[in-house]
């Protein structure tokens, strides 16, 4: 499931439409992820996780250069991924289900904010660039 270059193209070209708003949108989509999938709240235990709260805002800006940091790095995503996948998998121990939900949520609010680019194929783009990152994210619980 290699991302080709057309859906690189795509996801490169939304990333920069974003520009500085990226932390805005993986902002939304904890917020959502936390709305829709309450079980995703038990690792964040010591964070207020009311929506709007500065906890959540300074995370999202956090797993938002993370994702740059992917974008920029489409070639070697488990060597990008590599110090982000050890803390989640030896650290934090995410159970991997949880990368999924998130996933779902940043395509739902990336739909939301950008409904004149969200076709078939920039779902497709985005959704296998999200499940590379994911899987780069958990290389390191085997
Ligand atoms: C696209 C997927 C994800 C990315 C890119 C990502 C990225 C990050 C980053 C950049 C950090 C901060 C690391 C540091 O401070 O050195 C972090 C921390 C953390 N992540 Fe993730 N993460 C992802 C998914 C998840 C999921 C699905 C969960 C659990 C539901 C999770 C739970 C945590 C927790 C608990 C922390 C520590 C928070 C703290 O105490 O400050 N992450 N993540």
């Amino acid at each position: 499931m290699v991302l080709s270059e057309a859906e690189r193209a795509l996801v490169r070209a939304l990333w920069n439409k974003m520009g500085d708003n990226v932390g805005v949108y993986t902002t939304e989509a904890l917020e959502r992820t936390f709305a829709s999938f309450p079980s995703t709240k038990t690792y964040f235990a010591n964070f207020n996780l009311k929506p709007g709260s500065t906890q959540i805002k300074d995370h999202g800006k956090k797993v938002a250069v993370a994702l740059t940091q992917a974008v920029n790095h489409l070639d070697d995503l488990p060597g990008a991924l590599s110090v982000l996948s050890e803390l989640h998998a030896y650290k934090l121990r995410v159970d991997p289900v949880n990368f999924q939900l998130l996933s779902h949520s940043l395509l739902v609010t990336l739909a939301r904010h950008y409904p004149g680019d969200f076709s078939p194929t920039m779902h497709v783009s985005l959704d296998k660039f999200l499940s590379h990152v994911n899987s780069a994210l958990v290389s390191k619980y085997r």
